[in-house]
């Protein structure tokens, strides 16, 4: 029989790769979204504001996958957008945990986001799993997010969480918006463009989600950046060369604070994350360089 995996936020970038991932290794991969109910097609429903869920959605899971959260590359961060940024991860986190536990049969693994904002910005240190959060919105968000799940163990089943870095794929995300410039052959890198960007393949992204479910002894927090990050100065000049670019500007950091407010986190702060902890587990990154991974999801438009 297929084992059933339930994709909380799975309509969005990462979740349809991870789907994608599931049904090519054989796995019924089902999605829990606040848009509409289609039980026949693995699609089940639920209001995380509202605590409502399908009874059906987690029933007979083998593994849940909690992605869910409000786009956080939508500018302006507003108060009211960053209560929102919060609220859709911590509490819909809380909420599915709760339903979880209520179940008579628990899923064998449970899988939460997280983000490499969760890390304080520390130049080139590399930043491993153990290290506190940042005391900026997005590290603050990160630890309640994490903290949904952290603050309830021991749970009776197998949990990781993942600090995503920024997903590189031509469908969505943050790419298509950092490349736009370069189709008029213009390339802009930020500030000193000093600071990592701890990027992941969007492939690489939905394989090592699956590794996790797969892999019995993954347990606890784990980095999902390649392990290759480059200062973002050198990750744009890759891109601009790729692209052919013709020149490529510098916009001074005090511009980009000045004209998207506390937004400005998401774009200037660098982590160099690093993939150690996933790679001593067996895991094997297919796009670890920056050139080779463009190249990749330029040609194959993914
Ligand atoms: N993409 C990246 O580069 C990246 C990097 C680091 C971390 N992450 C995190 O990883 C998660 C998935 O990323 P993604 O790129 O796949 O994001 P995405 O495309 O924005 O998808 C997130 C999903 O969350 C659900 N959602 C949206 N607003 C919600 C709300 N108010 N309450 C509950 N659910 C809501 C939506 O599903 P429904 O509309 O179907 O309910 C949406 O499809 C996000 O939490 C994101 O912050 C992403």
């Amino acid at each position: 029989m297929q084992k059933k995996v339930l994709l909380a936020g799975g309509s969005g970038l990462i979740g349809q790769q991870i789907k994608h991932e599931l049904q090519s290794k054989g796995y019924r991969a089902c999605l829990l979204t606040r848009g509409k109910s289609r039980p026949d097609q693995g699609v089940y429903q639920w209001d995380p504001a509202e605590k409502e869920i399908d009874p059906e959605a987690l029933a007979g899971c083998y593994g849940v996958i909690n992605l869910a959260g409000a786009n956080m590359v939508r500018w302006p961060w507003t108060a009211a957008r960053k209560r929102l940024l919060v609220d859709s991860r911590v509490q819909s986190t809380a909420f599915l945990i709760d339903r979880i536990l209520a179940e008579k049969q628990f899923p064998e693994v449970y899988i939460n986001g997280s983000a490499s904002g969760y890390y304080p910005d520390r130049d080139e240190e590399w930043l491993h799993e153990k290290i506190a959060p940042g005391e900026d919105f997005l590290g603050r968000t990160c630890a309640l997010w994490e903290g949904a799940v952290t603050n309830r163990q021991p749970l009776p089943f197998r949990t990781c969480i993942v600090r995503t870095g920024l997903v590189a794929s031509t469908r969505g995300g943050i790419y298509p918006l950092i490349t736009l410039s370069m189709h008029v052959k213009i390339a802009g890198y930020l500030g000193r463009g000093q600071m990592y960007y701890p990027w992941i393949h969007i492939e690489d992204m939905g394989r090592l989600m699956v590794f996790l479910l797969e892999n019995k002894t993954s347990n606890g927090v784990y980095n999902g950046a390649a392990p290759n990050p480059l200062p973002m100065k050198l990750w744009i000049k890759s891109l601009a060369d790729y692209k052919k670019s013709w020149f490529t500007l510098r916009i001074p950091a005090w511009l980009v604070r000045s004209v998207t407010g506390s937004f400005s986190q998401i774009l200037l702060k660098g982590a160099r994350l690093s993939a150690d902890k996933i790679m001593r587990e067996g895991f094997t990154f297919n796009w670890p360089d920056w050139p080779e991974a463009i190249q990749d999801l330029e040609s194959r438009k993914i």
